[in-house]
């Protein structure tokens, strides 16, 4: 595995390829990242992974400086896996200058739900893999970019920015992978204390009970959704969380669902903070 930290030295690295197939990440690799790695792999004639704590996508308050940073076992992991090469710019390399050019996703989509709790995110998100996009794939006719579908409004606004801005880049969801309990694997999930690991599936389970309540009320889904939705974030928030949203949306504008919208159509999200770790996670229903 080629170890590569300056946009030139990467460009170099790649050279001799024309396909490469490209999974950004921000580090601290579990399950979840490897499996993307390995279904990019056949999808390119090289494999290139990013690690990149992008501090543009965190608010002040949030865990840019407590993010976990595990440079010697992502390497390990990523070369087990397959990764040709390996692109970790510095600050430095990626932004040489304050980045006071940013690319601005439609706010319909961006300012709703994450966006709506963490405002900024998406701007920070589209903005570093806009530059990353831009570092692997400058002079190359086609490629591909994996996105895990954990992070779903992530990989619809980032689809939406391919799209829009014509890269020659085929944007492909890696399936969400799960602990034995159905836990959806994250980062953040490192944060949690034994108790609270134990208790983290539960947001996967109330959103698969949401999910389950939508597709039986699908006839007067649009009416009772505020209400089936309500339910759900009291029930976690009585086990001592604090929801965010929980919510049934469209899978293919993640607005609220329309009459005649059913099962194959929808998709429920939530975000919810347990002590003091936000998790998220998704069902399509
Ligand atoms: O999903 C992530 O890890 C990050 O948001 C990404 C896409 C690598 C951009 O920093």
């Amino acid at each position: 595995m080629h170890i590569v930290h300056t946009i030139p030295e990467l460009r170099a690295a790649l050279a001799a390829y024309s396909k490469p197939a490209f999974v950004p990440t921000m580090g601290n690799l579990h399950d979840g990242h490897i499996a993307l790695v390995r279904q990019a792999k056949p999808l390119g004639d090289a494999t290139v992974v990013s690690i990149f704590v992008n501090r543009l996508q965190f608010l002040p308050h949030e865990d840019f400086d407590s993010y976990p940073r595990t440079w010697e076992a992502d390497c390990a992991k990523l070369q087990a896996a397959g990764c040709d090469v390996l692109f970790a710019p510095r600050e430095s390399d990626l932004y040489p200058q304050p980045q006071t050019f940013k690319v601005q996703p439609d706010p319909q989509l961006a300012d709703i739900l994450e966006g709506q709790f963490r405002p900024g995110f998406f701007t920070g998100v589209c903005t570093v893999v806009m530059k990353l996009l831009s570092a692997v794939f400058a002079g190359k006719s086609q490629g591909v970019a994996v996105f895990g579908q954990k992070d779903y409004q992530q990989l619809m606004v980032l689809r939406r920015m391919v799209q829009q801005f014509a890269l020659p880049i085929d944007v492909v969801a890696g399936q969400t992978q799960r602990a034995a309990d159905a836990l959806a694997l994250s980062s953040r999930n490192g944060y949690l204390s034994e108790a609270e690991r134990a208790e983290a599936v539960q947001l996967s389970l109330a959103l698969q009970a949401l999910g389950r309540d939508a597709v039986a009320a699908a006839q007067a889904l649009p009416e009772q959704c505020a209400a089936l939705e309500a339910q759900a974030m009291q029930a976690l928030g009585a086990r001592g969380w604090q929801p965010d949203y929980l919510t049934v949306r469209r899978r293919s504008d993640l607005q609220l669902p329309q009459a005649g919208d059913g099962a194959g159509a929808l998709v429920v999200l939530g975000a919810a903070r347990l002590g003091n770790t936000r998790l998220i996670d998704n069902f399509e229903i």
